[in-house]
């Protein structure tokens, strides 16, 4: 976070991307503010408890995956390539893959210099004979590895569904990057979620404790607290919705009744029923998850999922392009 110098001549502690992002967001229509700023320390400890909800199914669906998967992964991919996790955070899907596939060499990737540290630390004591090299970087920009692994086949991991809170544009430009970081032979080891019965989608992001509305209402408090926000909590709440047309579940903040409120020092009115857009989770099916990697240069070569199909995970490889047809 940067310090900055706020115009009554008071020092603030703002991130000027988060300013710059709730500040437009909030003029815009329909209102919306990018969900990568969920994940403050509280966002962050409210997620965590979000995956072991009873209703939030694609953790430990996924996880149970990996452990299936993961041998046939490294029969398929070979031992000793270089795994690049994309996103890492606490990484505690990763001893499953690094147990089976015995890489070369770890590179987890985040954003979030500390948390790449703290997690890079302890998978070291882990694994003790593997190096580790921790990436601090935006995984959404293209990448130069580091040289260490230049001339080691790849196997990129991105677990978790993650790619399903990007837009489908969004979601081919990150595949395409990765194909670009990886190279031509990478190959890529990704996790979706299924689109299936919105009985079952939506209690996954309004479940019954009320953990997924305080975490998405911890985006209000965090512009309060950050942004000298003066948004009335108590005028609004969690919504969850399954959109259809987009394959999408959605959240929103809605507003229960018209509230005023200023951020930064600027003035906004948002009426009764009115929403703030907060997040996209993507559900794809097995042909939507194929014409995805397709279109970002993978080539999908297996595909496992649960006996529910409610979750699946991808190896697919960065291939030779071949002129069509
Ligand atoms: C991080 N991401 C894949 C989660 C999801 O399911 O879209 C974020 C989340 N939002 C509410 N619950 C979980």
């Amino acid at each position: 976070m940067l310090k900055q110098e706020a115009e009554d001549g008071q020092t603030s502690l703002a991130d000027p991307h988060f300013r710059a992002d709730v500040l437009n967001g909030l003029a815009r229509r329909p209102r919306a503010i990018p969900a990568r700023w969920f994940y403050d320390r509280r966002g962050s400890e409210l997620f965590e408890q979000i995956t072991e909800l009873p209703e939030y199914y694609p953790t430990r669906t996924e996880m149970a995956i990996l452990e299936q998967a993961c041998p046939e992964v490294a029969e398929i991919a070979g031992t000793g390539r270089a795994v690049v996790e994309f996103g890492s955070g606490s990484s505690t899907k990763t001893p499953i893959l690094l147990r089976a596939a015995s890489p070369s060499a770890y590179v987890p990737i985040d954003i979030s210099g500390d948390f790449l540290r703290a997690s890079s630390k302890q998978l070291s004591h882990a694994f003790p004979d593997l190096l580790v090299l921790p990436f601090e970087a935006d995984f959404m920009r293209p990448l130069t590895l580091p040289r260490t692994i230049v001339d080691t086949p790849k196997l990129g991991f991105f677990p978790g569904s993650t790619i399903g809170n990007m837009i489908p544009l969004m979601a081919v430009d990150l595949l395409r990057t990765m194909r670009a970081s990886l190279g031509v032979g990478a190959m890529l080891l990704i996790g979706m979620d299924r689109i299936k019965d919105p009985g079952v989608l939506v209690p996954a992001y309004d479940d019954a404790a009320g953990v997924t509305a305080a975490f998405n209402m911890n985006l209000l408090d965090r512009i309060n607290r950050e942004l000298d926000g003066t948004i009335p909590l108590e005028a609004f709440r969690h919504r969850a919705i399954w959109n259809d047309d987009r394959a999408r579940i959605e959240m929103h903040l809605e507003a229960t009744e018209k509230a005023d409120f200023t951020v930064d020092g600027r003035a906004f009115s948002i009426a009764e029923g009115e929403t703030i857009h907060t997040e996209n989770s993507h559900k794809y099916g097995p042909r939507d998850a194929r014409i995805l990697l397709r279109s970002g240069g993978w080539t999908p070569i297996a595909e496992w999922t649960d006996a529910k199909d409610r979750f699946a995970l991808y190896l697919a490889e960065a291939q030779e392009e071949r002129p069509a047809p």
